[in-house]
């Protein structure tokens, strides 16, 4: 049986999980490779921090990165550190002493996927990184190979599992949006900072990349149009739950003749779609392909094991293409991306907003609405005092540039308090 020694830069969520899934299914993998994966080495900044850890004797710690590039040993290097430009220098340096790298960095790949890639294959070696996007779910590699006979139209998805447990956490419990972020944040689903999910950008750089492959166009983190969950309220959810929908963190990706729209916003979904259902810190990617139709993929977006998974048949998948003397020899083509401008593209829209409890007042905001040739598809008056009303309406698809130059005008009333939410209603 031949041997491939590899090196983990990183030894945190994911480069545990490595550890421990090699452990656990190590003689499966060799039988499927006739090839023994051994770590030799691991990458870590904080030596003490590593002590108590329980490693497989033969697995030597170093917090210096000279140890590993310079092994000839190393044949596969796996980047699981998460850090955007020290990961960058280091899997460019691999490239250039003949390692291929697996990176589960998303950050990284979501901005330098394709120069990364270009050089790779002009070193003749592997990138590979399933587990950017989703963690566990195999989208990556499907998302270049299993479905690469079809036009991809869409790629619509949760892919952020900390804004998913929180909204699941708000609908399914009643609970506010600050203390669901506090039991994301306990259970270990958010980050130490939070921004990055919540905000949406976590989501933003799974789209790009899996636009980037389904689409064959170079889009990064920057095409995308991002809107995190931070505005949800209780009210959100509940007007949304008795107008039959759910809220979810949608990732959006869609090519047509007129071009590519990229998006992450809050979406009202109906509680029928297939993504109403995907619940607590799950993850779901739907695609549509001309041929294939609708397929989603459905499981654990982060954690130890099941990113381990994606991290580890990256590996494999690298060893058997040295094997057939193949790494880095992929053919990805890229196009220019013909992006559209974010105000052209239509959608209907929930509005929850602040007004006076006075006569005229829907008067005023209809005209607003009237004389952009927007169509309100229904309005209703929610709670109220005599002095304040809250008011809901649904209104019909419009271009999201006229919409929020229709909110301008419509919050600069005297009557209107404040526009206090606007989501968008996907209506599939
Ligand atoms: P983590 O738990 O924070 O672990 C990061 C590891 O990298 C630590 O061992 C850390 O060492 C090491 N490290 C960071 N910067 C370093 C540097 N400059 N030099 C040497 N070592 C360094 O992170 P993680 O959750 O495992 O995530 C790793 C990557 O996988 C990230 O790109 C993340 O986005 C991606 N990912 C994670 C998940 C998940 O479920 N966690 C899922 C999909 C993808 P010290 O402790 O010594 O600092
Ligand atoms: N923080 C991410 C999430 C996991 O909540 O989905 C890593 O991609």
């Amino acid at each position: 049986m031949k041997n491939v020694s590899i090196a983990l830069l990183g030894c945190g969520t994911v480069g545990k999980g490595v550890i421990d899934l090699l452990a656990m299914n190590g003689s499966l993998i060799e039988e499927q490779l006739d090839t023994k994966i051994t770590i030799k080495k691991i990458l870590i900044r904080d030596l003490p921090k590593y002590e108590h850890m329980d490693l497989p004797s033969n697995i030597a710690l170093t917090t210096e990165f000279a140890d590993i590039i310079d092994d000839d040993d190393i044949d596969v290097v796996v980047e699981v550190m998460g850090s955007p430009s020290f990961s960058k220098d280091c899997i460019e340096q691999c490239f250039k002493r003949g390692k291929s790298v697996v990176s589960a960095n998303k950050d990284l790949m979501a901005d330098y996927g394709i120069p990364l890639l270009k050089m790779s294959q002009e070193h003749h070696v592997d990138l590979q990184f399933e587990a950017s996007v989703a963690g566990g779910i195999p989208i990556v590699r499907p998302m270049y190979s299993s479905l690469n006979a079809n036009r991809i139209e869409e790629i619509i998805g949760i892919m952020n599992g900390t804004t998913n447990y929180i909204l699941s956490s708000m609908t399914d419990l009643g609970m506010s949006y600050e203390a669901a972020l506090k039991e994301a944040q306990e259970k270990g689903y958010a980050e130490a900072n939070p921004t990055n999910d919540v905000s949406g950008y976590d989501a933003a750089r799974k789209i790009a990349i899996l636009a980037t492959l389904g689409f064959h166009s170079a889009v990064t983190f920057n095409d995308v149009s991002v809107e995190g969950i931070e505005s949800i309220t209780q009210e959100d959810i509940k007007h949304a739950g008795e107008m039959g929908y759910v809220i979810k963190l949608l990732a959006i990706a869609r090519q047509d003749k007129d071009g590519i729209a990229l998006n992450v916003h809050p979406s009202f979904i109906r509680k029928g779609h297939p993504l109403a259902n995907v619940g607590g810190a799950y993850n779901a990617v739907c695609v549509r392909g001309n041929c294939v139709g609708d397929i989603m993929l459905y499981g654990q977006g982060a954690g130890s094991l099941p990113t381990a998974s994606a991290v580890v048949s990256d590996v494999m998948n690298v060893i058997l293409h040295r094997n057939l003397r193949m790494t880095g020899m992929r053919d990805y083509v890229w196009h220019d991306a013909k992006l559209k401008d974010q105000g052209s593209i239509s959608a209907s829209y929930y509005l929850r907003m602040v007004v006076a409890n006075a006569p005229g007042v829907l008067a005023a905001i209809s005209n607003v609405f009237g004389e952009d040739h927007i169509s309100i598809r229904s309005l209703i008056q929610k709670d109220e005092t005599t002095e304040i009303a809250e008011i809901v309406l649904l209104i019909d698809r419009s271009p999201d540039g006229l919409v929020r130059e229709s909110l301008k005008k419509i919050e600069a009333l005297p009557c209107v308090h404040k526009v206090a939410n606007a989501i968008r209603v996907i209506e599939v």
